[in-house]
C-alpha cells in the first residue's frame, strides 16, 4: 500500500485549498470542495473494506451509490488543510443509494464531511449527466462576486453579459454562461437540488450574498474558471460606478467566440 499522503490527489487537494484561502475566497471555514477519485486510485492507497464510520448524509443519490469523494470536512478551515490534511479532509465511499457515506479516510478528529455535501453530491449528478469527465465541485466565496449580488440584477442572461463583457477571455473560458441563484438557506437539501438543477446547464452557479459553485474535470480547470468569474467580479465592481465610455460588443463576443471554437449560449448575444 503507498502512502496516502503522497497521493497525487492528495497533493493537488492540499494545494489547491491552500491557494484558495491565499486568494481570499475562503475566509474561516468558507468553502468546500469535493473530488470524485477512481476506484483503482483508492484501491493504491488505502484498503477500502476498512470502513472507518458510516455516516449519515439525510439524502439520496442512487447514481452515485459505490463512488469515492475526497471531501473537506465542515466546519474546517482551508489554511489548515496542509498542516493536518487527515483532520481536515475525508475519503469517503457513498453507499445506501445516497444515504450513508462510508469513512475511509480522515476526519481524524471524529468530524464529517461539509455541510454543503448535498449541494456537492446532486451538482455531481448534474454535471456526470452533462460531461462524464466531471470530477471537481468547488464552493468559495470571492468578494467580488459575492459583492456583484448586491448592485446587478440577478437576471441570469444578465448577469452572464456583464462578466463577458469584462475580461475578453471569459466569453471562452464559460461560454455556456452563469447561472444564479436568489438568496437560499445553505446546507439544505433544497439549495443542493436547486444547484444541481443549474449545474445541467452551465459550471458556475452564482449563490446571491453567498458565493459561487463551480464544477469541472480537475482541481485546476475549476479553479481557473472560478479565477476568471471572479477578476471579472472585480473589473464590474471597479467601474460599476463609473461612466462606461468602451465595451465589448455582442459582434466582438461572437467572433471571438467563432475563433476560439466555443458555442455560446443560445439566446445570451444580441446578434
Ligand atoms: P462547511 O464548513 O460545512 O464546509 O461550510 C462552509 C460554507 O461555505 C457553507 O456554505
Ligand atoms: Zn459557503
Amino acid at each position: 500500500m503507498k502512502d496516502i499522503l503522497n497521493a497525487p490527489f492528495m497533493v493537488e487537494m492540499i494545494r489547491t485549498t491552500t491557494n484558495m484561502y491565499a486568494h481570499g475566497w475562503d475566509e474561516r471555514n468558507g468553502g468546500n470542495i469535493s473530488l470524485l477519485l477512481d476506484d483503482a486510485e483508492v484501491e493504491d492507497y488505502l484498503d477500502t473494506s476498512a470502513v472507518l464510520r458510516r455516516i449519515p448524509t439525510g439524502f439520496k443519490a442512487p447514481e452515485l451509490e459505490g463512488k469515492y469523494f475526497f471531501v473537506t470536512g465542515t466546519g474546517k478551515y482551508f489554511k489548515n488543510v496542509q498542516y493536518a490534511p487527515d483532520v481536515n479532509l475525508g475519503i469517503v465511499r457513498i453507499a445506501d443509494e445516497g444515504g450513508t457515506a462510508e469513512l475511509l479516510w480522515g476526519f481524524a478528529d471524529g468530524g464529517k464531511f461539509t455541510s454543503e455535501f448535498p449541494a456537492h453530491m446532486m451538482s455531481h449528478v448534474a454535471r456526470l449527466k452533462a460531461d462524464p469527465k466531471n470530477r471537481v465541485v468547488m464552493h468559495c466565496h470571492p468578494a467580488n462576486l459575492l459583492a456583484m449580488t448586491y448592485v446587478h440584477t440577478l437576471d441570469e442572461r444578465e448577469f452572464t453579459r456583464t462578466l463577458w463583457q469584462m475580461c475578453t477571455e471569459c466569453v471562452v473560458v464559460f461560454p455556456e454562461g452563469v447561472s444564479v441563484l436568489p438568496w437560499m438557506l445553505c446546507g439544505t437539501n433544497e439549495i443542493g437540488e436547486a444547484t444541481a438543477e443549474k449545474m445541467l446547464v452551465s459550471r458556475l452557479t452564482v449563490w446571491s450574498q453567498h458565493g459561487i459553485y463551480g464544477a469541472g474535470k480537475d482541481l485546476d480547470e475549476t479553479f481557473g474558471l472560478i479565477e476568471t468569474a471572479e477578476k471579472a467580479a472585480e473589473i464590474y465592481m471597479k467601474i460599476a460606478h463609473l461612466p462606461r465610455l468602451n465595451t465589448i460588443t455582442d459582434e466582438q463576443l461572437h467572433i471571438t467566440a467563432e475563433y476560439f471554437g466555443v458555442r455560446v449560449r443560445e439566446g445570451y448575444l444580441n446578434i
